[in-house]
């Protein structure tokens, strides 16, 4: 079969009977024999079983699990191929809807980035394969940071009967380990090697981790969300700064606004922040990183963000939705209300893209400008500015 091309999610693409055939680890140009894991009426998926001819473009994987493991897709291409093959890919789909100013992707460290494992556990710990629960046991995982690495001889100190998923966070050399299993799980063994532990959410040692992300501390719980690169995530919260700079912004009102990292992060430049989030946790943490680093022109709800009613005092609206995107009901609001400036943080074009579509009725595209937050992967950041026509 010969490769045709590379579909948004890393993937080689090729024709088969009329049919679309999806092949994990597999470069335009290749010419591959394949076995089908999956065939469905409109699409198939399958692994490569022999190369008969490589791309130029393949490089070896640093990691020695990437043929197995579900975790990263790209690392058979180099750090330049991989930003190449998402720039274009990024083009090709906001092209669809007619635009055509995406600006270069700003990015960091390819490896050693995360600061957040998420492992799997049955009788191994691992991480999913590609396209199936299996669990790839792994030892290490390059693209986390390495007190994470160092950290994962440990775990086989946990009774993995009683345990199904273990989360690993590491921030300013602390690190904290999370056990998502049976209440009655012994880890006394485990406990001296980590800073914070918890198992679901009891407290076993510790508290909380605190990050930071330039000048601003932010405490770090285990059920909340923060973002997993530090390195490009100071890029991007520094583009959104200077783009509330450039637009005079005021008022601003952050959606989804995790523990007020954003808001925070550019309380020093507007006049009043107010973040809406849906997790308890992370409004409770916001509120004490808003008094850890003693900003006051800040305020923060604990609601759904579709709930809200928007006002018309904000000039400038910050989303950054989960990858399902926006509520229709904030959308809704976002027209009526005819906000100068919208900030969109999307971590899925997909979904970035359709509300983008209904957006445009009333509001102009100023610029696009992507991120690679997740090296190695097919995933992209992008933060879309909107201005009012
Ligand atoms: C991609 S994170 C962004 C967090 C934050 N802006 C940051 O940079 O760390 C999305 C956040 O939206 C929150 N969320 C999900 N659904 C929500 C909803 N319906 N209303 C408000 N917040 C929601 C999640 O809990 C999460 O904290």
């Amino acid at each position: 079969m010969e490769v045709l091309k590379m579909d948004n999610k890393g993937r080689g693409i090729t024709y088969y009977n009329n049919k679309i055939v999806f092949i994990n680890n597999a470069l335009p140009s290749e010419d591959v024999d394949i076995t089908l894991i999956l065939d469905k009426k409109r699409y198939s998926i399958a692994n490569v079983k022999n190369y008969i001819q490589k791309s130029k473009d393949r490089i070896k994987p640093k990691c020695p699990y990437f043929n197995n493991c579900g975790g990263c897709q790209l690392q058979h291409l180099s750090y330049k191929n991989q930003i190449n093959y998402k720039f274009t890919t990024l083009k090709k789909e906001f092209n669809k809807i007619g635009i055509d100013i995406v600006n270069k992707i700003i990015f960091d460290k390819d490896f050693y980035y995360r600061n957040k494992l998420t492992l799997q556990v049955n009788n191994n710990i691992g991480l999913y394969s590609i396209n199936s629960n299996d669990i790839v046991n792994i030892e290490k995982c390059i693209i986390c940071d390495k007190l994470i690495n160092e950290k994962i001889k440990y775990l086989k100190l946990i009774d993995t009967k009683k345990c199904q998923q273990i989360i690993i966070k590491s921030f300013n050399e602390q690190v904290m380990l999370v056990v998502i299993g049976d209440n009655d799980i012994i880890l006394d063994q485990i406990i001296p090697y980590f800073d914070v532990v918890y198992v679901n959410s009891k407290k076993i040692k510790g508290d909380k981790l605190i990050a930071n992300i330039g000048n601003i501390k932010y405490y770090i719980s285990p059920n909340t969300f923060f973002q997993v690169n530090p390195y490009v995530t100071y890029k991007m919260y520094n583009h959104i700064k200077n783009l509330c700079i450039n637009n005079n912004s005021k008022n601003v009102l952050d959606l989804y606004c995790g523990c007020g990292s954003i808001s925070l992060f550019i309380s020093k430049f507007v006049d009043y922040v107010y973040g809406i989030e849906i997790n308890s946790q992370a409004i409770k943490d916001a509120n004490d990183n808003k008094k850890l680093n003693k900003i006051n022109n800040v305020s923060f709800e604990c609601d759904d963000a579709g709930n809200i009613t928007i006002s018309n005092k904000f000039d400038t609206i910050i989303v950054d939705p989960p990858r399902s995107g926006l509520d229709k009901r904030i959308i809704k609001q976002i027209l009526e209300n005819k906000i100068a400036n919208i900030i969109y943080v999307s971590c899925n074009p997909i979904t970035l893209i359709r509300d983008l579509e209904l957006l445009l009725n009333k509001y102009n595209i100023k610029d696009i400008q992507p991120f690679d937050m997740f090296p190695n992967t097919y995933h992209v950041e992008c933060i879309c500015h909107l201005i009012l026509k």
